[in-house]
């Protein structure tokens, strides 16, 4: 019998792309969405990729009663990944109550649904966003939290404040905060990817649909930072390296591994490139111009981000593999996909 995990937002970005690790893990998958902001055809692309079709339940977790009704059929699961979460910085500061409203009914419905039935283990879905504007590069995990600019990220903030209530009151249960810094990138077979609603607001995706037409112009939001050519710097990590943090989290998990019943670990490469570097990449990989323009500084955007990997390397024994070129090489490559998909 394998062992089955609950990924709960499995046809987005970063659960589609776990999905398909935990299949080549030998796991038995059940994905969980609602599709506000994902497609039930990542389910095929799954399958193309895998040669497995994980169990989909169309379902809104922010009900309480389907949300039982779900985990009531697959109360045989040892572990949930969540990931269902709104996640769109911008929309969040103007629409705070639907964030707050989507992130929490839904993360507070699953873990009240799962732990009914003993499904004890959990691995949680965080950005780096938590560390607000650091004091000190890099980041170790050791570094405080602050409260995050963006409703969307005190919705990761205040979850990972609720984990910790949680598994201090229920000894039986584990989770793992993962700490996101800045996931680009696809599956190397480019079936899936990132797809995002209408405009993007995120640097990766916007290059890539400039670069095939669909936008006029990537604006870079300031150059008057300090940094080296005073673009921002981030920490850009491929999300197939990301997705495979996830397995080995679970497994952590599964197998009682964890020290503390709420641990945190940052998901990044440790490197910091400019915004400018990431065009420039660009460039060089596609062999292509990149139309850009410099516009004024976006609301919120902080100089620097970069993790510590130590963490995670000394206890999952994990490290990131893939360059900035594979990332932009799959982006790019699935951008093309999509497009000759949808023509
Ligand atoms: N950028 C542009 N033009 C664009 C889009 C982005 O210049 O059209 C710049 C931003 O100003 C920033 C960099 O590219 O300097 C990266 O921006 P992204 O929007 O791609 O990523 P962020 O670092 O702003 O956001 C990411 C995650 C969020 C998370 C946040 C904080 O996407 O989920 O990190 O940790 F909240």
């Amino acid at each position: 019998m394998k062992t089955k995990i609950i990924v709960t937002g499995g046809c987005g970005y970063i659960g589609s792309h776990t999905a398909i690790e935990l299949i080549e893990n030998d796991f038995d998958v059940v994905i969980l969405d609602d599709l506000s902001n994902s497609t039930e055809k990542t389910i095929s692309r799954i399958h193309k990729i895998t040669g497995v079709t994980p169990t989909f339940v169309q379902v809104d977790l922010k009900d309480p009663v389907a949300t039982f009704k779900v985990f009531e059929t697959h109360k045989d699961a040892a572990g949930v990944i969540h990931f269902a979460a709104h996640k769109a910085v911008g929309e969040s500061v103007q629409k705070p109550l639907m964030y707050y409203k989507n992130n929490f009914y839904s993360l507070l419905n699953t873990l009240e649904a799962q732990s009914v039935h003993g499904i004890n283990n959990f691995i949680f879905s965080s950005s780096a966003t938590v560390y607000g504007t650091p004091n000190t590069l890099p980041i170790t995990e050791n570094n405080e939290t602050q409260r995050p600019f963006s409703p969307y990220g005190n919705t990761k903030k205040i979850a990972e404040e609720i984990l910790d209530d949680f598994t201090k009151s229920n000894k039986s249960f584990s989770a793992i905060s993962l700490r996101y810094f800045n996931p680009i990138g696809a599956h190397e077979s480019g079936a899936i990817g990132e797809l995002p609603n209408g405009i993007p607001n995120n640097l990766m995706p916007y290059i890539t649909q400039t670069a095939a037409g669909v936008r006029e112009k990537l604006m870079v939001y300031g150059n008057d930072y300090p940094t080296k050519d005073g673009t921002p710097i981030r920490d850009y990590i491929h999300v197939v390296d990301l997705a495979k943090a996830h397995v080995i989290a679970i497994k952590r998990l599964l197998n009682n591994k964890q020290e503390t019943p709420l641990e945190f670990f940052n998901l990044g490469t440790g490197l910091g490139y400019s915004v400018l570097d990431v065009i420039k990449s660009f460039e060089s990989v596609t062999n292509s111009k990149l139309n850009y323009e410099i516009t004024e500084r976006r609301d919120g955007d902080v100089p620097q981000l970069y993790a510590s990997t130590d963490l995670a390397k000394e206890k999952l024994g994990w490290s990131a593999d893939r360059k900035l070129n594979d990332m932009i090489s799959s982006s790019w490559n699935w951008e093309q996909n999509l497009r000759s998909e949808t023509k």
